[in-house]
Formats: C-alpha cells, sequence, structure tokens
C-alpha cells in the first residue's frame, strides 16, 4: 500500500478500530477475517476519495456502538435495540422534514416509545471540511421556546432564549408566546439556513404532552405543568469509524429525574422548586425542615404518575439504575469494561440508594464511534476559513466535543491518564463539572 497522508492514515486507523469491535457482535456478517479486505476497499477508497462508505450493516452496527459508548447515558443497556432510519441520500428542506415526521411517528408507537435514530449524509472531511448537506440547529426536535421580556425574566424555558430569538430574528411569528410553545425546525442545507419551519403549529398531534398532577398533592396539579414526551436530541455529531454525520437526530425515553428534578427545578431552568413548596402548603421558611427535599421527591412522583397515567414510557431511576449496573456486570465478566461518567450516571435525586453512586468509572472517550458535540451550524459555516489559532481559542473544553477528538490531547497526562487520576478521588470530591449536565 502506497502510504497516506496523516489525515487519511488516521481514518482509516479509527475505520480499523471499528470494524475490530464490530466483528465481536455476532449478529453481523463481518468476520475477524473480513477486516483486511475490507480495510484495503475502504484505504483505496480513502485514497480516492479522502473519505469512505459506510456500508448499511456498518451503519446499523455503528449507530449502536455510538450508543454503548455514550459515558453520560445511563439508558444505553438498551443499546442493541436501537433503530436507523438511514437518509444519507436526503439533501432538501422537504426531504429533511418529511424524515422528522417519520422519525417521531416511527418513535411514538402509541406511547410505547421506541429508540431511532436518523442518519442524513456524513460530512465530507478535509482542511475545511465541505458544507455539510444537512444540519438542525435546534437541541431536541420538540422543545420549549423561552421568551426574553423587557425585564430580563423568561416565559418559557430559559434553556431556548438564544434560540428562540433566532427563529425570531428569521421570521418565526409563533400564536402565542406561552411557557409551553413548541419552537420552529431549524433547517440547514449546504451551510444556508433555510426559513423556520413550525412543524407543530400545523402538527400538534406530533408533540405529545403530559399534564402533570400529583396522586395526593392536588396543589401541584394546579400550577399547571406539563412536558413533552420524547426527548430527541438533534445538534451532536454521531462518529463511526472516523466518519462523522453531523446531523443524526436520536431519541429514547425519558428518565423522570430529567424533566422532574432538572427540567423543573434547576435554579437555570423552570426554577419552580419555591412554587412547589407553596403549592404542598410546605413551611418554606428555613432550608432546615428540608421542604425542598420534599417538594423535589413530590414532582418526581407527580412526573411518573403522569407520564404512566398517559401511558407513555418513561423510566424512573431505580429501575434504570438497576438495569444499568446489570449491564456494567455481564460487560464486565465478558471482557468488555464500560466508561461512564460518574457525575452524569448518578441520579440527581437520591444518589446513593442508586447503584452508580458506589461504583468508579473509566471515562475514557471511546474516539472512533461516538457522539459528540459541536459547533452551532452558523459558528460551524463562520468558521470555515479561519485560521487555526482562532479556531483554537473558541474550542469548547469538553471531553465530549467533537473538536477534542483526532487530535493530541492538550492535557500533560492525555485523557486516559487523567481519568485514571480523578478516578482514584472520591466521586464526592470531583471538581463540578462545568457544563451543564442534561
Ligand atoms: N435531559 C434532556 C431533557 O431533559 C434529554 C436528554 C436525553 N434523554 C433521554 N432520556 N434520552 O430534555
Amino acid at each position: 500500500m502506497t502510504s497516506l497522508p496523516p489525515a487519511h492514515s488516521a481514518l482509516l486507523s479509527q475505520a480499523g478500530s471499528f470494524l475490530s469491535d464490530m466483528v465481536t457482535d455476532s449478529r453481523f456478517k463481518m468476520k475477524g477475517s473480513d477486516v483486511s479486505t475490507r480495510l484495503d476497499h475502504i484505504a483505496k477508497e480513502i485514497e480516492e476519495t479522502g473519505t469512505y462508505t459506510h456500508t448499511d450493516e456498518e451503519l446499523r452496527f455503528g449507530v449502536q456502538w455510538a450508543w454503548r459508548s455514550s459515558n453520560r447515558c445511563i439508558g444505553r443497556h438498551m443499546w442493541r435495540t436501537l433503530k436507523i432510519q438511514d437518509c444519507r441520500d436526503i439533501r432538501t428542506r422537504d426531504g429533511v422534514a418529511d424524515a422528522l415526521q417519520n422519525h417521531l411517528n416511527t418513535a411514538w408507537k402509541g406511547g410505547d416509545l421506541e429508540s431511532v435514530i436518523t442518519v442524513f449524509p456524513p460530512r465530507i472531511p478535509g482542511e475545511p471540511h465541505r458544507p455539510d448537506p444537512v444540519r438542525i440547529g435546534n437541541h431536541q426536535l420538540l422543545r420549549y421556546a423561552g421568551f426574553k421580556k423587557d425585564d430580563g425574566t423568561v416565559t418559557g424555558d430559559p434553556h431556548s432564549t438564544e434560540f428562540t430569538e433566532r427563529m425570531l430574528s428569521q421570521g418565526w411569528n409563533p400564536a402565542q408566546r406561552g411557557a409551553h410553545t413548541p419552537l420552529p425546525w431549524s433547517i440547514w442545507i449546504d451551510d444556508q439556513e433555510t426559513a423556520p419551519l413550525d412543524h407543530f403549529a400545523a402538527h400538534p398531534e406530533q408533540f405529545p404532552e403530559v399534564d402533570i398532577t400529583h396522586p395526593e398533592h392536588t396543589g401541584i396539579d394546579a400550577l399547571g405543568l406539563r412536558w413533552y414526551a420524547i426527548p430527541v436530541i438533534s445538534e451532536m455529531a454521531l462518529v463511526i469509524g472516523g466518519i462523522t454525520y453531523p446531523c443524526a437526530p436520536f431519541n429514547g425515553w425519558y428518565m423522570g429525574t430529567e424533566i422532574a428534578a432538572r427540567n423543573f427545578c434547576d435554579p437555570q431552568r423552570y426554577n419552580l422548586i419555591e412554587r412547589i413548596g407553596q403549592a404542598m402548603g410546605l413551611d418554606t421558611s428555613s432550608n432546615r425542615n428540608l421542604w425542598k427535599d420534599q417538594a423535589l421527591i413530590a414532582i418526581n412522583q407527580a412526573v411518573l404518575h403522569s407520564f404512566d397515567l398517559a401511558r407513555i414510557r418513561i423510566g424512573d431511576h431505580h429501575e434504570l439504575g438497576a438495569q444499568f449496573e446489570r449491564f456494567c456486570e455481564v460487560e464486565e465478566k465478558a471482557g468488555r469494561p464500560l466508561a461512564g461518567d460518574w457525575s452524569w450516571l448518578t441520579s440527581p435525586i437520591s444518589g446513593s440508594i442508586t447503584p452508580q453512586f458506589h461504583r468508579e468509572f473509566s471515562n475514557k472517550v471511546e474516539s472512533h464511534t461516538n457522539f459528540f458535540y459541536q459547533a452551532q451550524p452558523a459558528e460551524d459555516a463562520a468558521a470555515r476559513g479561519l485560521t487555526a489559532g482562532t479556531e483554537d481559542q473558541q474550542r469548547p473544553k469538553d471531553p465530549f466535543h467533537l473538536a477534542h477528538q483526532h487530535e493530541t490531547p492538550r492535557c500533560p497526562f492525555g485523557f486516559d491518564k487523567l481519568s485514571k487520576v480523578l478516578a482514584f478521588k472520591r466521586p464526592s470530591a470531583l471538581k463540578k463539572p462545568k457544563f451543564h449536565k442534561g
């Protein structure tokens, strides 16, 4: 084989690592003895085109393996059930909108949610890479807007204020500006932003929601809380065997704490703990009686109760914690230990009565096949042509950011060693992550 330029040989070696993981999965036809033939083909394709194309099987295994590699996800024991919608040939706004509708229909399954991923065209690598054929600007496909008022307060979800402003400036004209207004879709084609698509205004049935009530504390019902049923992350990049798919929205189903503890009670989100305490008639004048803790448990009960009542799938931290623990044990026994991010895997409520609290995890990043944060489509499009120096200054420090993959780690020990050093500390002594979890 002629020697490949460094970027090409890096890609080839990631393809190799990926294929060696694939052969361990007996569901797929690829055997150990097939790998070198396949790698020869891949090398040739990389040499000719700078990239390579996944077979259907590679793509199917790849999305599943990327899920298994997601250190922060407590639901990944389900990784083999991920269904794929292959949309690698879709390049128009209408085509994308159709694919997203199909995705939601498949995922919904009458409330018995199913894990689905839709994969749009891959990035063509290079320095700089080519414009991405498809990107989605939304954080999730279903999400509430956050409208900033003149007095600085927010109606809706404060997490969405920047994106909401962008959508309004791009011509979005919502019928109302409430606490639960679904955001439009921001579809980018070839690095160009297209007009906001207010899909849920036309199809509210595709935005299933649950009204939150409590089996005993009826005061909570009067708060008029609700949440949408399907979490579909749409901003992360999928990487398989070194190939980046910058648009690959995926969903699972909620764990109750994500909605109740984090979305409702985080101070930087709906910030409702005090209103919930008051609605329950608790004495909120001092922390000492643990009214906050009582309110937090009650709202968590309410979310699980309400989803159950609506017959929409939702997990709880005990159930998912036990399933995940069992998965860790099975994988360890089989010699396939799992990496994990303790601070994400441990529940935000009642941490120490879930198994994750009592475990230590290596947080090593599987870089050849995984999901990564990435720059917003607007930043990404603007960054093309910028000098490496400028890009470097803007590079977020999160190890799960795409900008950190396939490069020499900056940290003097390397991520590998660093995570080992950190693993020796008591988890509670770990510094709080700088990045918002959830
Ligand atoms: N934590 C995010 C939210 O509350 C959703 C992240 C994905 N969660 C999931 N269960 N698949 O909206």
